[in-house]
């Protein structure tokens, strides 16, 4: 069994297992009965051959009937009781807001940091989720967690809870939402409370030394780009490999000219891979569907620098 990572976890599990085991006894008992009726009245068994008259038995029939309902309310309650625990989230939880896009998780917390497939909670903490999707229906699923929650275009949907387990636990999408559908996974970091705020402080500290920082980092940009293309979710769509996905492979592609979709050619230079991160609409490749999500927002100046200097080195 997968582990149980969240506060909530154990008490679906065992919701879970009684539904299961009364589900499975039901159909060995019912199957049980048809079989062995089945044998016992079978026509070649019975003499005269002719079907008895039967009578419905009143009590037999209601009390099957009360006791199953009684047992469905029973199920019911106590699945309403266990789901509004996770609805209602407890006073001031941490919050972050993830959007669903196709395919990419984007995660931002209330200061401004965005990460895209990759969510770092402090464990024992409450943790609200506050769900929106871009395009299409999502859905933010945690295994481990034992939750799962749909992402609507046009509506905002939340989950809370409290991580319970150190590690890392993986996020998938659990509705069909297109082609790359299978790879809008993320990861969830569990971390300590004091590894939690550290790792916030530094990157607010960052933020703060943004020039100091972008030097330090100039000697490896397209490293970072490379590290960037990972992270960002565009290997769901994009090969270096010259292979065709969902959106045209990018190798050997810088400083070339392409056919656009009306038939004009253009140069892909720095200015033509920035419009197509922040508006992908504007000059889309032939034979391409106007399918990728703008970056405007997620990806700062220096990582789009550091994206460009990716694609710049990559040979054909
Ligand atoms: Cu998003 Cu499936």
């Amino acid at each position: 069994m997968l582990p149980q990572a969240s506060s909530s976890a154990h008490s679906f599990e065992i919701l879970f297992g009684v539904i299961f085991w009364f589900s499975l006894i039901s159909f060995l008992a019912v199957s049980t009965a048809i079989v062995f009726f089945v044998i016992k009245f079978h026509r070649t068994r019975r003499d005269p051959f002719k079907t008895p008259f039967i009578h419905g038995h009143t009590v037999l029939e209601t009390s099957v009937a009360v006791g199953l309902f009684v047992v469905v309310m029973i199920f019911f309650i106590w699945g309403w009781a266990d789901y509004k625990k996770i609805l209602n989230a407890p006073q001031d939880p941490l919050e972050i807001n993830v959007i669903g896009k196709q395919w990419l998780w984007e995660m931002e917390y209330s200061n401004g940091r965005k990460l895209i497939n990759e969510m770092v909670v402090p464990k024992d903490e409450p943790v609200k989720l506050l769900f929106s999707s871009a395009d299409v229906i999502h859905s933010f699923f945690i295994p481990n967690f034992r939750l799962k929650q749909d992402v609507v275009p046009g509506l905002y949907t939340t989950l809370w809870f409290q991580a319970s387990l150190l590690g890392e636990h993986p996020v998938l999408c659990a509705e069909y939402c297109g082609s790359a559908h299978s790879k809008m996974l993320a990861t969830l970091k569990v971390v300590s409370k004091e590894d939690y705020d550290t790792w916030q402080k530094q990157w607010e500290k960052a933020k703060t030394q943004k020039v100091e920082e972008a030097q330090e980092d100039a000697a490896s940009m397209a490293e970072q780009g490379k590290g960037l293309f990972t992270q960002k979710g565009c290997t769901a769509c994009h090969t270096v490999t010259g292979q065709k996905l969902i959106g045209p492979p990018l190798n050997g592609i810088f400083g070339k000219e392409v056919e656009l979709q009306d038939g004009s050619k253009h140069f892909r230079d720095e200015n033509y891979i920035r419009e197509s991160l922040m508006t992908p609409g504007a000059k889309m490749v032939k034979g391409f569907a106007p399918l990728m999500p703008t970056f405007q927002g997620t990806l700062s100046d220096s990582e789009v620098n550091a994206v460009i200097a990716y694609l710049k080195s990559l040979k054909e």
